[in-house]
């Protein structure tokens, strides 16, 4: 005879819950109620995006010694996998001589070999203006002006600098039609000076400015902008008006500013005054005053425009501020101009200009 089973037991699932929990089946059942939709709600919740894996070319943080030496890096074959070669390949940090600027430069030339030597250098030893212009490039230009389209080329600034610094050698960065050159000449002129204007100018202008320069400057020709050419048309046309050497000592230095500087530097070439006018976004502008800086003699001053101008907050004065700030200088503000105090000397023991 089978044993007869507990009241209920074949038609209630309580019955088959151990005598001992069904005293607490209640607060079980609402728990796990409770459990089961905060679960749901939870999943329903959560992103349906996975979960980014893991890249395959992480980069692991270096060792201190990493982040000043390059040479340091793990060679590609002591490393295992694509992540391994990565990391040895791409230090985080790159190595400080290519994100520092340079700050010694050469063995200074002295002031009158400036010229010559720029001209064998670049021209081939002979002046870009002998022969100029030849009758198939004067027939694309503008007539030349010896009072180009400028942008504040004229302030007060270039008169009150030139005076008080009596430069011998001017570098300019930007130089367009050349409208702040020939205001430089001029103005050294009046004060019987006769420095070298060396204008640093890729000749290209910038996308579309042709747009809003029709009247000023002449139809591009085979995506040739032809700035280089009115630029040395102007300069040539002031020489013709009683700017006597004009076109002797303001000369084109035809190319990036950065390029343009890094071989000054290498050859020694100093400026007394530096005026910065190139690129006005703010790493264009933070990485011309800093090569340009190198180049810049103890005791010589540096300036530019846009620090109150619709253009300068495009980075120009961030630019300004920011370096000033970190080379412990001011910057006096000048009608649309900024100016730093004066380069300080150099410190005993360092190559560089004198
Ligand atoms: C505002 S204009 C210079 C105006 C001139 N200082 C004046 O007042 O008559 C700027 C010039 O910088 C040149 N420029 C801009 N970025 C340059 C770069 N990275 N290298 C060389 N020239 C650049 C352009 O070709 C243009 O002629």
């Amino acid at each position: 005879m089978k044993p007869r089973p507990p009241a209920g037991a074949s038609s209630s699932s309580a019955s088959a819950v151990p005598a001992m929990l069904r005293p607490h089946l209640a607060r079980l059942t609402s728990f796990l109620i409770v459990f089961a939709v905060g679960y749901s709600l939870g999943l329903l919740s959560s992103s349906t995006r996975p979960s980014p894996r893991p890249s395959q070319t992480t980069l692991t943080r270096p060792h201190a010694a990493h982040l000043t030496d390059a040479s340091s890096a793990v060679p590609a074959s002591n490393a295992t996998g694509a992540s391994a070669s990565a990391t040895a390949s791409y230090p985080r940090s790159p190595p400080h001589d290519l994100f520092r600027f340079r700050e010694e430069c050469g063995e200074p030339l002295p002031k009158d070999a400036v010229i010559p030597t720029l001209l064998d250098k670049l021209f081939d030893g002979e002046s870009p203006y002998a022969g100029f212009p030849p009758a198939h490039t004067a027939a694309l230009l503008h007539p030349a002006s010896a009072r180009p389209r400028g942008w504040g080329s004229t302030g007060a600034v270039f008169a009150e600098l030139i005076e008080s610094v009596r430069p011998a050698v001017i570098v300019e960065l930007g130089a367009f039609l050349g409208a702040s050159a020939l205001h430089m000449a001029a103005v050294s002129r009046n004060l019987s000076l006769s420095p070298a204007i060396l204008c640093i100018d890729d000749f290209r202008g910038w996308p579309a400015f042709r747009d809003r320069f029709r009247r000023d400057v002449p139809p591009q020709r085979h995506g040739d902008a032809l700035l280089l050419p009115q630029f040395m048309a102007n300069v040539a046309a002031a020489g013709g008006d009683g700017d006597g050497d004009a076109a002797a000592r303001v000369l084109p230095l035809p190319f990036s500013t950065a390029s343009a500087l890094a071989a000054l530097c290498g050859w020694g070439v100093y400026a007394d005054l530096i005026e910065v006018d190139a690129g006005h976004d703010f790493h264009s502008a933070w990485a011309d005053i800093n090569l340009a800086w190198a180049v810049l003699r103890p005791g010589g001053v540096m300036f530019g425009h846009d620090y109150f101008t619709s253009a300068d907050d495009r980075g120009v004065r961030r630019a300004v501020t920011l370096f000033a700030r970190v080379k412990g200088l001011t910057v006096r503000p000048h009608g649309q101009h900024w100016v730093l105090s004066p380069k300080p000397p150099r410190r005993q023991g360092t190559a560089g200009a004198r």
